[in-house]
């Protein structure tokens, strides 16, 4: 071959390269937006932590790891763990009442405890517990029959397994290194289960946990990924999994500025615990979980809203009373919560407010009634063709002040809201315009 055909024909392997490397590049993002579509329009899901710890009322798994009580003593719950008035379908319709579009449930907890009927490892609902059954698959297909996606949460720690690394916080059982043998042995277990999760019920999601014990080649975190989407090519992973998930998952604390990611849900207690913890009174009211709600759907995220059930399967009153006040606000706002995106600056409006996906509708969410019903709207340079009541349509006035013929600037608009009518938690005003919004951005 001639020089010049040589450096050809590798012109044209490099070009083709180029275009095949950027189309897979292209496709890839192409799925990574459509997989994701259901989870952003959700905004609302439920998070399950059910497990023995319900029997004492004793932190989920960190009680024995802490040695707070003795392994034995946590293991004793096992006969406390009845599950006798266990009723799925009303929990599923429960967690449909509150306007969640999925749920999240803690298939096996750090403890190592399944709440399905595993073939593998020493701990699980059907034969260890004094339910005696498999308390996980009639919860799915109720979640499923109500039309809800499934989200399983997996614990890659299992603190009970004897080939696992770490027991509790004192006693570490050998380090990877030392035994290589020992740990594939652990990690071929929860391969196993993965599979049997998989296999049964094949999640739209997999909420893992606990990553932070070890780092991603040695949980194996790619090849569980390429495992899992075996079952369900679009299914979505959270992030921790040393970071190579789809979506971020801030626990507790509400992110104060915007997350400049396209995916994240804040996961949040009730009170301040996880699982069911009767000397945990200090509940959030639904006020408060709402204000949290607001701020997730108007920042772009999704709420993960924790409930503790009891040993029993009884879900606690307080937590009842939470999801329906908010299932009530959502029914009444759905049109403001779901299939929205994250609003616009607070420069331009001194609250939470999120926009429809074309966006040509604003909602402002108005928690606090302001002095004479007079709501502020700064530097829109659209004209708005209504404003009105989310949820009762009433129209209201507006008004805008300090427009100029003279130049550019859009003014500041008054809209007046009647006070009496007014949501007990939070009102919604819905803005129209023609076009997509426009914000007037001169510095
Ligand atoms: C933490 C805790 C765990 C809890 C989880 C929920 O990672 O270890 O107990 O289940 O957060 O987000």
């Amino acid at each position: 071959m001639s020089a010049f055909l040589f450096l050809n024909s590798m012109r044209a392997k490099l070009l083709f390269f180029l275009a095949f490397t950027s189309l897979t590049a292209f496709g890839q993002s192409n799925i990574e937006s459509t997989k994701m579509s259901w989870f952003k329009d959700a905004k609302l899901g439920i998070f399950i932590h059910w497990g023995i710890y319900a029997v004492n009322g004793v932190s989920e798994s960190w009680s024995f790891y802490n040695e707070q009580i003795s392994y034995e003593d946590y293991l004793n719950q096992l006969k406390g763990f009845t599950a006798k008035n266990y009723h799925p379908i009303l929990w599923a319709d429960l967690i449909k009442e509150s306007g969640a579009k999925y749920a999240v449930i803690t298939s096996k907890h750090h403890d190592g405890f399944a709440l399905w009927d595993s073939k593998y490892g020493h701990l699980n609902a059907r034969i260890h517990s004094a339910a005696k059954t498999d308390v996980l698959s009639p919860f799915i297909e109720s979640i499923r029959k109500n039309d809800l996606k499934v989200g399983l949460y997996f614990s890659l720690p299992d603190w009970s397994h004897s080939d696992y690394t770490h027991h509790t916080k004192n006693n570490k059982r050998y380090a990877i290194k030392e035994d290589t043998m020992r740990w594939n042995h652990f990690t071929n277990y929860f391969t196993n289960q993965l599979d049997e999760l998989g296999t049964r019920y094949n999640p739209d999601l997999w909420w893992f946990d606990g990553d932070w014990e070890h780092n991603a080649k040695e949980w194996g975190i790619q090849s569980i990924k390429t495992q899992l989407r075996k079952y369900n090519h679009e299914v979505i992973f959270n992030s921790r999994l040393c970071g190579e998930g789809d979506y971020k998952t801030p626990e507790i604390g509400i992110p104060i500025t915007r997350p400049n990611t396209d995916f994240w849900e804040l996961c949040v207690t009730m009170n301040d615990s996880w699982g069911y913890f009767p000397t945990d009174s200090n509940y959030k009211s639904p006020q408060q979980v709402i204000d949290l709600f607001v701020d997730c759907i108007s920042k772009g995220g999704n709420l993960l809203l924790d409930i503790g059930p009891k040993a029993d399967g009884t879900i606690p009153k307080e937590q009842i009373h939470i999801l329906r006040e908010l299932g009530k606000w959502n029914k009444k706002h759905q049109e403001a919560i779901y299939n929205t995106i994250r609003g616009i600056p607070y420069d331009h409006f001194y609250g939470p407010t999120s926009l429809s996906k074309d966006s040509t509708q604003l909602y402002l969410y108005v928690r606090d009634i302001p002095k004479n019903g007079e709501l502020i709207l700064k530097g829109i340079n659209n004209e708005i063709k209504q404003v009105s009541i989310v949820g009762t349509g009433t129209k209201l006035n507006h008004k805008i002040f300090c427009k100029v013929s003279w130049n550019t600037y859009p003014g500041i608009n008054y809209i007046t809201m009647p006070v009496i009518e007014t949501d007990n938690y939070c009102t919604v005003i819905k803005i129209e315009f023609d076009t997509k919004i426009d914000l007037y951005q001169d510095p």
